[in-house]
C-alpha cells in the first residue's frame, strides 16, 4: 500500500489542492520522532491569507484519523502524520514477500532503451584500474536502469584503432616472438610497444614505417590485418578473464575499428552543412562560441582519429537501437572531449544527441607499494582482484568460521569488496584504495553487508520448518522493527535517485543503511530465543526474510553477490 498517496488524498480532500503541489509538497521529516510524513503549510499562507501555523493547526483538525493514520499533528507550520505501526509493517512485508526480487521495479522505462557503454579498455594495453572504476559504475547503472524496466544494452568500445596499432606491428615485426607473448600477451605487447618509443627517439624514420602500417591496416591489407587480429583476439582473452571474474557481460565489443568504414559518411554530413572548417590543414569544427577548443574531425594527413570515430559511433548506436540515453562511463579527463563531439552532433542537427550523456568519474590512488604486482610498475588489474581474494581467504580463516566453499566465498566476498569502494561514494570524488578499509568487516564495506545477509540466512535455516506466511505483526512493533521496515519501502525510491544522477552510490548507501538497522533488530528483538513467543516468532522470521531478499537485490544491482554462510 502506498501511505505516501494515502496521505496526499486525504489533504486533497479538506483543501482543494492540485494533486501535484501535494505531492511535491510532502517531505519525510528529518526525525522520525517527528513523524513518518509531513506536509509544510508555508506554501498555503498566501492563497488562505493566514499564518502557517494556524493553517497547520485547521488541517489537523479537520482530518479524521483512520486506520492508516494514527495521529495528524500540527507542530509549527507542519502537518506532521504519524502512520499505523502495525499496518506499515504488515503492508510492507507483505509486498516484499509478494515481489521478492522485483521489489523496487517499476515500469519507468517500459518501451525506452538506455545503451550504457563502459569499460572500455585498449587492445594490448593492460586493463588498468581507471578501467575498472568504469567497468564497475558502468555495470551497475545497466542493472539500476534495468530494474526499472529500460531496455538496456551494455557496450564495450574497445580501443582497438589508431596510429598506435601501425606502431605496435612494427615493433612486432622487428623484435616480435609469438611464443613469449602467447605466454603473457598484454605485458609481452606493452613492451615492444614501450620498446618502439625508446627506439624511434633515435631513430626518428620509425616513426614513418609505423604510419605505413597503419595506412596499410587501414588499406585492409591482408598480413597487418591477421596481425591486428591477433592482437585484438588474445587481448580479448585476457579481458574477458578479468569480467569473468567480476560477473560481467557485454552485449557489444563494437570498438573502434569497427566504425573505421563508417567515418566518410560523417565527413560528408558535416562537409555538406558547412560545419568544417581548416585549421593549420586539418578540417575541425569550430566551437569558439561555446569557449571550447575546436573539434578535429580529419588530421592534416587525412586520417581519423578518436572523436571522428566516436561521431560515427553515436550515429551507428542512434540508428541501431532508438536510443532515449546514450550513456558514456569514462573518465573525467575525458570531458572536454564528450563535450566537443555532442556539440558537434548537435550542430549536425541531430535531436536525438540530447540523449547523449558523459557519465564522468575520479581517479583512484593506489596505496603505493603495497600493491603486489608481477609486473614492475603497471598494476595489472586481475592481481588486484587475485590480491583481494587471498586477504579475504585469510581474514576467513583467521575469524575460525567454517565455510563450505572457502574459496567460492572468498572470490565473491574479494571482489563485492572492490566494487563497493567503487560505488561508495559519489563517482567523481577520488579514491584511495585501502584495504583496510575495504575488507573492514565491521565498517562500511561490501563483507559487512554481506555479512548481515548471511548471519539473516543463518536464522532463517535455524527455522526451518516453521511457516511464517500470513504472520500476525500486532506483537512484533517495536522502534527498531519500524525503522527497518520503513528503510525496506524506500527501496524503491533509492533506485530511482541512482538511475537519475546516475549515481549507484544511492544504492550503495541503501544496503548500508539497511544492514545497519537489521543489526540493530536482531540484536535488541529475539528470534529464535526461548522466551518468544509463536507469533512474535514467525513475525520476526518474515521481516528477517524480507530484508535479505532486498540486502541481495539491492546488493546485486551493485554487481556483488552474497554467500550463504560467512
Ligand atoms: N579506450 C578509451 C580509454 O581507455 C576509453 C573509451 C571511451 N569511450 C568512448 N566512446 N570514447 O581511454
Amino acid at each position: 500500500m502506498d501511505f505516501k498517496e494515502h496521505i496526499v488524498q486525504k489533504i486533497i480532500d479538506i483543501t482543494d489542492l492540485d494533486r501535484e503541489v501535494v505531492e511535491n509538497a510532502i517531505e519525510t521529516p528529518p526525525d522520525e520522532k517527528m513523524g513518518d510524513l509531513a506536509f509544510p503549510c508555508f506554501p498555503l499562507a498566501k492563497v488562505m491569507r493566514k499564518a502557517p501555523p494556524l493553517i497547520a493547526q485547521e488541517l489537523a483538525e479537520k482530518l479524521a484519523d483512520d486506520e492508516i493514520i494514527d495521529k495528524a499533528q500540527a507542530t509549527g507550520g507542519y502537518l506532521n502524520f504519524f502512520l499505523n505501526r502495525e499496518k506499515v509493517i504488515s503492508s510492507t512485508i507483505n509486498a516484499v514477500e509478494n515481489s521478492g526480487s522485483d521489489w523496487g521495479k517499476s515500469d519507468l522505462g517500459n518501451g525506452k532503451t538506455v545503451l550504457v557503454e563502459y569499460s572500455s579498455p585498449n587492445i594490448a594495453k593492460p586493463f588498468h584500474i581507471g578501467h575498472l572504476f568504469s567497468t564497475a559504475v558502468g555495470n551497475s547503472l545497466a542493472k539500476i536502469y534495468k530494474h526499472l524496466g529500460y531496455n538496456v544494452k551494455s557496450l564495450n568500445h574497445l580501443g582497438d584503432w589508431g596510429t598506435q596499432f601501425g606502431k605496435l606491428i612494427c615493433a612486432y615485426k622487428k623484435w616480435g616472438d609469438r611464443e613469449v607473448i602467447e605466454k603473457d600477451p598484454i605485458n609481452e605487447l606493452l613492451k615492444i610497444y614501450v620498446k618502439f618509443h625508446e627506439e624511434a627517439e633515435i631513430h626518428p624514420e620509425l616513426e614513418d614505417e609505423a604510419r605505413g602500417y597503419f595506412k596499410k591496416l587501414e588499406d585492409g591489407d591482408e598480413e597487418t590485418t591477421a596481425l591486428w587480429t591477433y592482437f585484438r583476439d588474445i587481448s580479448l582473452v585476457e579481458f574477458k578473464r578479468v569480467y569473468d571474474m567480476l560477473g560481467v557481460e557485454f552485449d557489444s565489443y563494437n570498438g573502434e575499428a569497427f566504425y573505421s568504414d563508417k567515418m566518410d559518411e560523417v565527413v560528408d554530413i558535416l562537409k555538406d552543412k558547412g560545419l568544417l572548417t581548416e585549421s593549420d590543414g586539418a578540417q575541425v569544427v569550430d566551437l569558439s562560441e561555446l569557449n571550447i577548443p575546436p573539434c578535429i574531425i580529419l588530421k592534416s594527413d587525412g586520417a581519423t582519429i578518436y572523436a571522428t570515430r566516436d561521431i560515427a559511433a553515436a550515429l551507428y548506436r542512434h540508428r541501431t537501437y532508438d536510443f532515449y540515453k546514450n550513456i558514456y562511463v569514462v573518465g573525467i579527463p575525458q570531458s572536454l572531449h564528450f563535450k566537443q563531439i555532442f556539440s558537434v552532433m548537435k550542430r549536425a542537427g541531430w535531436d536525438w544527441a540530447e540523449g547523449c550523456e558523459h557519465v564522468g568519474f575520479g581517479l583512484v590512488k593506489l596505496p603505493g607499494k603495497n600493491m603486489s604486482t608481477r609486473h614492475g610498475d603497471v598494476v595489472f588489474l586481475e592481481d588486484v582482484l587475485n590480491e583481494s581474494i587471498e586477504k579475504t581467504k585469510e581474514i576467513i580463516k583467521n575469524n575460525g568460521s567454517n565455510i563450505d566453499d572457502i574459496d567460492d566465498a572468498s572470490k565473491k566476498i574479494g571482489i563485492g569488496a572492490i566494487l563497493y569502494t567503487f560505488l561508495k561514494n559519489s563517482r567523481e570524488k577520488d579514491i584511495i584504495f585501502s584495504w583496510d578499509t575495504m575488507l573492514d568487516f565491521e565498517g562500511e564495506s561490501a563483507p559487512y553487508c554481506q555479512y548481515g545477509y548471511a548471519r539473516g540466512r543463518s536464522i532463517l535455516r535455524k527455522a526451518d520448518g516453521i511457516d511464517f506466511k500470513n504472520a500476525d505483526f500486532s506483537k512484533a512493533v517495536s522502534d527498531e522493527t519500524y525503522s527497518l521496515v520503513k528503510h525496506l519501502g524506500a527501496f524503491g525510491d533509492a533506485v530511482k535517485d541512482a538511475a537519475d544522477k546516475n549515481e549507484p552510490f544511492y544504492i550503495n548507501r541503501y544496503v548500508t543503511t539497511l544492514t545497519k538497522l537489521f543489526n540493530k533488530f536482531y540484536n535488541t528483538n529475539p528470534i529464535m530465543r526461548d522466551d518468544v513467543d509463536e507469533e512474535t516468532r514467525k513475525a520476526r522470521l518474515a521481516i528477517v526474510d524480507a530484508v535479505t531478499t532486498v540486502i541481495k537485490t539491492a546488493l546485486n544491482l551493485l554487481g556483488i553477490d552474497t554467500v550463504e554462510s560467512m
